[in-house]
C-alpha cells in the first residue's frame, strides 16, 4: 500500500501539475526560485572546479539552472528524486547538459557509495519526509566535502499534516486518509542527528534571509491553480496557515 503521507508525489494529476511547473522553471521559462538561487550562492563559496555534486529530491532539476548561472566553472550535477515523472522530466529539460544525469532513488537509501560526491544538498525535501535521521545520515554518508540542507528548523520541533480532501479527509479513527508533512524540527534536534553522523566535522544552522519578497509574490501568481501557494507575512513566508522558518543546515564533512 502506498504510504498516505507519499500519495502528493504518486497521484497523476498533482505530479502532473507540480511536474510542469519544476519542468518550467528547469527550462527557464518562469524565473529561478528564490531559494535556488540563495542555494546556489551558498554552494558558490565552498565549490571547486570539477565537483561533483549531488541534489537529492531534485525535482526536475531546477535548481541545475541556478547552478549554471551561477558557478564561475565546470562542474558535473548528479540529480536523484524518489518521483519517476519528474526524473523524466528532468532528463528532458536538460537532454544538452553533457555534465548532468539523472536517476530515481530514495534518500533513505541513495544508490550512490560513500564519499561519492564533494557536494551534496537537499533543498525543500526534509520536511515532507516522516523521519529526517536517515536522509542526513545518507546525505552526510555520500558526501566527500559539504552538505547543505533547506528545511524548516524551529527552537521546537512541530509535526504538521497537511490533509488532503474536502469532507472526507479522516478515517473513523480520525486518522487523514492522506496528508502533506509539513515538519519543522527543532535545532537542538538536529544538532543531535549531526553529533551521531560519522565524519560530520562541524555545522551551522542559518535563516534563509535571502529572498526577495517581491518575487515570492510574483512566483505565487505563477501557479494560481496550485492549493499550497507560499506567500508572505509579516516577512515570513506563509503556506496555508503554515509559518515557514526556512533555514540552511551546511555541514562540514572530513574524511
Ligand atoms: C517540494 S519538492 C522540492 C523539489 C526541489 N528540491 C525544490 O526545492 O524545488 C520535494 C521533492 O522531494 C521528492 N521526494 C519526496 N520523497 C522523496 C524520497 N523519499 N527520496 C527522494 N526524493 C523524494 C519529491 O518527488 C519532490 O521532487
Amino acid at each position: 500500500m502506498t504510504d498516505k503521507w507519499r500519495k502528493t508525489w504518486l497521484d497523476d494529476l498533482e505530479c502532473e501539475r507540480y511536474g510542469s511547473l519544476l519542468y518550467s522553471r528547469a527550462i527557464g521559462e518562469l524565473p529561478e526560485m528564490e531559494s535556488s538561487k540563495a542555494v546556489a550562492a551558498r554552494l558558490r563559496s565552498v565549490a571547486k572546479p570539477g565537483d561533483q555534486i549531488l541534489d537529492a529530491g531534485c525535482g526536475a532539476g531546477h535548481y541545475l539552472r541556478s547552478l549554471s548561472n551561477n558557478l564561475p566553472f565546470e562542474f558535473q550535477y548528479t540529480g536523484v528524486d524518489a518521483t519517476p515523472r519528474f526524473i523524466e522530466l528532468a532528463r528532458q529539460a536538460f537532454a544538452s547538459f553533457s555534465d548532468a544525469d539523472f536517476e530515481i532513488g530514495d534518500i533513505n537509501a541513495l544508490p550512490f557509495a560513500d564519499a561519492s560526491y564533494d557536494l551534496v544538498m537537499s533543498n525543500n525535501v526534509l520536511l515532507h519526509l516522516p523521519s529526517i535521521q536517515k536522509p542526513l545520515q545518507e546525505l552526510c554518508r555520500v558526501a566527500r566535502r559539504y552538505v547543505l540542507v533547506r528545511t524548516l528548523v524551529g527552537e521546537r520541533s512541530f509535526r504538521i499534516q497537511d490533509v488532503h480532501g474536502s469532507g472526507d479527509e479522516f478515517d473513523e479513527t480520525g486518522e487523514p486518509i492522506e496528508f502533506h508533512y509539513y515538519n519543522i524540527y527543532s535545532k537542538p534536534y538536529i544538532e543531535y542527528l549531526l553529533a551521531n553522523i560519522p565524519f560530520v566535522k562541524s555545522w551551522q544552522i542559518v535563516p534563509d534571509q535571502a529572498f526577495d519578497e517581491t518575487r515570492i509574490a510574483e512566483a505565487a501568481t505563477e501557479q494560481s491553480d496550485a492549493p499550497d501557494v507560499t506567500t508572505m507575512l509579516g516577512g515570513w513566508q506563509l503556506n496555508g496557515y503554515i509559518l515557514q522558518p526556512w533555514s540552511f543546515i551546511e555541514v562540514e564533512i572530513a574524511r
